[in-house]
């Protein structure tokens, strides 16, 4: 299944997020198309929470929809975070980054008590790795040698272009990297080798954060997967 799920699904979906949010909460708000449809449907139904965005164009839609930021060093932590994903395993393992936000994603999540992720069905893989791409966010001094020692590991990176055939710029003011590679055999190894590259700020690889993921399927039904046993990620 390929096909990306549709805007009214991912409405549907949005607003059946809502169930993990309570009035008073410091909630976190993702970044991308599943994300946005949760931080529509949070001010939609006027819940008063404190958001913490994970990115400019979450805080702009969370601004222009009503909802309180707050930033992160002022809270430090943050009862739910909503997100979304570009794969998800069957051990709720992610990976995530199309969208260039990954790192501060990836912060807001280990902040928060409990991560929740929105997915169409078509994110559903058997192993990491199946849509062929890892997004890695570098610091630009760093580049050239990070980009060596990822092939060395394997991988095929290449800088992410903007919109305007430019480099792209994540949020943090750094590049991202997009990892050509196959089906990852191990996510948490291939992490830590990342994450030990000097200048290498943060990879989409997400393992053991998610708690729940909430999959729209085509039929219009929602599933709830939630993990067995809690993975301490804080
Ligand atoms: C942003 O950098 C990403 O991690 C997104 O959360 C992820 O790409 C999912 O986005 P969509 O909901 O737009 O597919």
């Amino acid at each position: 299944m390929s096909e990306p799920v549709s805007a009214d699904l991912l409405g549907k979906l949005g607003a059946y997020a809502l169930r993990y949010v309570k009035p008073g909460q410091t909630v976190g708000l993702g970044t991308g198309r599943a994300a946005s449809a949760f931080i529509r449907a949070l001010g939609q139904r006027g819940i008063k929470v404190q958001g913490v965005p994970t990115s400019r164009a979450s805080a702009e839609l969370a601004r222009a929809v009503g909802i309180e930021l707050v930033a992160l060093d002022g809270k430090g932590r943050v009862d739910v975070d909503i997100d979304g994903a570009d794969e998800v395993d069957p051990r709720l393992n992610l990976v995530k980054g199309y969208g260039g936000a990954m790192v501060r994603e990836k912060i807001v999540a280990c902040a928060a008590r409990k991560v929740v992720i929105l997915v169409g069905a078509e994110k559903r893989v058997a192993r990491l790795g199946q849509r062929r791409r890892l997004p890695v966010e570098v610091v630009p001094f760093a580049a050239h040698y990070a980009m060596r020692r990822m092939r060395e590991l394997g991988l095929k990176p290449a800088v992410r272009v903007g919109a305007d055939g430019g480099e792209f710029l994540s949020d943090n003011g750094n590049l991202v990297v997009d990892c050509g590679m196959g089906v990852i055999d191990g996510p948490a190894r291939l992490e830590r080798e990342l994450r030990a590259i000097p200048g290498v700020v943060g990879s989409g690889l997400f393992i053991g954060i998610a708690g729940v993921v909430l999959v729209a399927n085509p039929d219009g039904s929602i599933t709830t997967l939630a993990r067995r046993r809690a993975v301490p990620h804080k």
